[in-house]
């Protein structure tokens, strides 16, 4: 506990002699999101820790999440110097989609309007047309099906066929998914809604179809904790990371949140609700890149700035 505390106050400290900020994903550990909120950093999701990373004056932002979300925020600013705790932190939609595979299938489509997923490396974005975050894939998706565009979609299978049903758009997708919200399983779901027949289930798009087919709200993790804060019900069961029940509850304190069930029981299944790789997010390693400048993420000139173009496009859209 005293190490924790001293580490917590090192890096109040280091974040200050540097004028740092803190930017934390939701599923990283509730501490380093309560030190972003403390310090003044953002936690968010993915789209508006691009925009927040993107607007903020620090020269130096801190990046507690998996490696696509320092890159982003590298490629909108690469005059700053982003550092992560573990540059080895990934995300199995990044991993599942290689930028020489993705390039090829890219070019037996030329036809399509390439549309991809923020969760993908920047060679995979300086394919890209457009880069869509889950908050704001379905309306990109929508207004460019409403000019008549078939779209390739990459890499996640899950959100990319809920856009489709969503949209009716011609979407030709990549078979990626993430291994948290693939654990997600729809017929435990119906058992334990039929235990809680008042709770209303919230599913992140990344979840499989039969598990958004059960959802009284499919959206980005904002978009679900806004839905906690401003439904009127009193209980919730939440299919998408862990992590995020500590905003959720500081959000809507008086209201019940129960963890959708997984295919493996969470005591055994290693990536069953909670990311690897936002886990390796820590107190120590967030100290330690502040005093020694490691880790800082480097983004090839070239390809960020090819990339940049399919973020901005994105981030206009939003604006
Ligand atoms: P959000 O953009 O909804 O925060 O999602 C990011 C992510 O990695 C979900 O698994
Ligand atoms: Fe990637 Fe899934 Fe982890 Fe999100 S939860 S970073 S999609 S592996």
């Amino acid at each position: 506990l005293d190490e924790k505390i001293a580490l917590k106050e090192k890096i109040r400290r280091l974040l200050k002699e540097q004028q740092a900020v803190l930017v934390a994903h939701y599923y990283v550990d509730a501490e380093l999101q309560e030190l972003a909120e403390e310090t003044g950093g953002c936690v968010s999701d993915s789209l508006e820790m691009a925009r927040f990373g993107r607007d903020h004056g620090a020269q130096t932002l801190v990046v507690a999440g998996v490696k696509f979300m320092g890159e982003t925020a590298k490629i909108l600013s690469p005059e700053k110097r982003i550092l992560m705790p573990d540059l080895e932190a990934t995300c199995s939609l990044d991993l599942g989609c290689p930028a020489d595979e993705f390039a090829a299938f890219c070019d037996q489509h030329p036809d399509r309007t390439v549309v991809v997923y923020a969760n993908t490396s920047a060679a995979v974005k300086a394919r890209a047309d457009w880069m869509v975050t889950s908050s704001i894939g379905l309306d990109i998706v929508a207004h460019l099906h409403a000019q008549g565009k078939k779209i390739l979609w990459a890499p996640d299978k899950h959100l990319g066929s809920y856009i489709q049903q969503q949209t009716g758009a011609d979407m030709l997708l990549w078979q990626g998914s993430c291994l948290v919200h693939d654990e997600f399983k729809g017929i435990e779901l119906d058992l334990l809604r039929a235990e809680h027949p008042d709770a209303k289930i919230l599913v992140h798009p990344e979840s499989p179809a039969a598990v958004v087919a059960l959802a009284d709200v499919v959206g980005s993790t904002s978009q679900l904790i806004n839905a906690v804060k401003t439904l009127p019900a009193t209980k919730f069961i939440v299919a998408t990371d862990n992590g995020i029940l500590y905003k959720m509850q500081q959000a809507a304190p008086e209201k019940t949140l129960i963890v959708a069930p997984t295919a493996g029981n969470s005591a055994t299944c290693k990536s069953c609700a909670h990311c690897p790789w936002m886990a390796m997010n820590g107190l120590r390693n967030l100290a330690a890149v502040l005093e020694t400048g490691s880790n800082e993420v480097q983004v090839d000139a070239n390809i960020g700035v090819a990339a940049k173009t399919c973020i901005d496009r994105m981030l206009k859209f939003a604006a």
